[in-house]
């Protein structure tokens, strides 16, 4: 039974409830939020009540469920987070390190990861991916690189990377995960960006399939669902039991999850399972594609080639920066983009882009690339370089809440940052606290802010 089921036929009971969340479901309901979000959407939402079940130890219709999605994905065990893949991804972190346990980490990381690092107090070791500077990505790491650094360390524990970069560069799991387990390494994914690679073959090969430990997913970045719906994916094969992951959740995660999400999460999961959420997914790749044709024809206009996941859209212009590019499209066309760095902007889509979204976003190229908005001298500064290698003085948990001071980023050169710096998005962290602030720092902040806070 699926979760929209079980809460339909509970309202046929019509129990009387005095217990939370004392909304009652829609029995009241704040005027603005019923004018924008309706009643229905209140009485879907439920506590622990009899005859339901409890998310942080599931034996109900949760369990059922989260069990159902565990064979659909081929997992040992599914979890749903309310708390998106940023606690998923803790989570995982908790599940495997311990303090001063070693992790390998692969920079393009998202600032959940440093949040990890700062709760379970384990060690990063850092891999650096390559970094294109053409396009101001960073692209996949260095396999043989990586398995350089494994042999080397036989005391590293785990490793976590992003597949698909925020930018949709997939990396050969089925390769890393033979390299971590050769070297007794856990492989933990962040597939934030890969939600709908479950449903349709073309769009990628799910990491869990390629062997990972443990995957997460964010729903609401590619797959429709509401922010921050996400999943925790156990591989059959791990070692770790799941009983340790929904620990590691309840340490993190709030007693009262939202149910409203919890059915949203079932159902978009449902969907793209069935019939007509595969057709949704032919209909994207195709209209995606020829997006893709169609703006690869206009004259200065590039497109990143090697995102095999096509979801993520990287494109530039001739002679304009990234910066240039976004403002142009949203001041004048009302087109909002993902992210603009120096070089390109990103554009994603999802179950939520048809083809005439893209008929608007081409038009609106079409328009730059021609106009007189095309700029003749050579704007496009040089990219700030962002993949500057750290170096570790102190791990991010044996910093946290030490004192600090205020310094003038000029004169913050060979300091520890007590800072975690990091655009949004994407959400890579550049500087984090315990590192030593390198003159690329100082180079890449100077025009962005005045001051820095070091350890005292
Ligand atoms: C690569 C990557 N991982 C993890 C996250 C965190 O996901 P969520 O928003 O579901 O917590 C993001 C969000 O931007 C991301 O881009």
């Amino acid at each position: 039974m699926s979760l929209t089921d079980f809460i339909q036929n509970y309202r046929k009971n019509k129990r009387i409830l005095f217990t939370t969340p004392s909304h009652g479901q829609g029995n009241f309901v704040v005027p603005e939020c019923r004018k924008m979000l309706g009643k229905k959407f209140y009485t879907c939402d439920f506590s622990e009540i009899e005859g339901f079940d409890n998310l942080s130890n599931p034996t109900g219709i949760l369990d059922a469920i989260q069990n159902g999605s565990a064979y659909l994905y081929g997992a040992k065990a599914a979890f749903y987070l309310t708390n998106g893949s940023t606690s998923g991804i803790i989570a995982a972190m908790y599940s495997v390190l311990c303090r001063n346990d070693k992790v390998l980490i692969a920079r393009n990381c998202h600032k959940s990861v440093y949040n990890g690092l700062v709760l379970t107090g384990a060690v990063p070791v850092w891999i650096m991916p390559k970094y294109n500077h053409e396009w101001g990505i960073y692209e996949t790491i260095d396999l043989d690189y990586l398995e350089e650094i494994l042999s080397r360390n036989s005391d590293i524990k785990a490793f976590i990377m992003t597949n698909p970069t925020y930018e949709g560069v997939m990396t050969d799991i089925y390769r890393v995960s033979a390299i971590c387990k050769k070297y007794n390494v856990f492989l933990i994914v962040d597939e934030a960006h890969g939600a709908l690679w479950n449903f349709h073959k073309s769009l990628g090969t799910p990491s869990l399939v390629q062997g990972a430990d443990i995957v997460v997913q964010s729903l609401h970045k590619t797959a429709g669902a509401l922010n921050p719906s996400s999943i925790l994916l156990l591989n059959k094969d791990c070692v770790i039991p799941k009983e340790r992951i929904q620990e590691a959740l309840n340490l993190i995660t709030t007693t009262s999850p939202s149910y409203p999400m919890l059915l949203n999460i079932d159902s978009t999961i449902n969907y793209l399972d069935s019939d007509e959420g595969w057709q949704k997914l032919v209909d994207l790749t195709k209209n995606v594609n020829r997006f893709i044709r169609a703006i690869k024809s206009i004259p200065n206009i590039q497109v990143y080639q090697y995102n095999n996941d096509i979801t993520k859209i990287l494109i530039k212009i001739t002679n304009m920066s990234g910066f240039e590019l976004s403002d142009i499209l949203f001041s004048k066309f009302g087109i909002e983009d993902e992210c603009a760095n120096e070089k390109s902007v990103l554009f994603i889509t999802g179950l939520g882009t048809d083809k005439f979204k893209l008929k608007k976003l081409e038009k609106a190229l079409d328009k730059i690339s021609l106009s007189n908005i095309m700029i003749t001298e050579e704007k496009t500064k040089e990219s700030p370089i962002v993949n500057i290698e750290p170096r570790v003085r102190y791990t991010p948990n044996a910093v946290w809440g030490r004192a600090f001071r205020e310094v003038e980023v000029k004169f913050a050169m060979s300091r520890v940052s007590m800072e975690l710096i990091c655009d949004y998005p994407p959400g890579i962290p550049v500087l984090i606290p315990g590192e030593v602030i390198k003159k690329e720092h100082i180079e890449y902040l100077i025009n962005k802010k005045q001051t820095i806070k070091v350890l005292l």
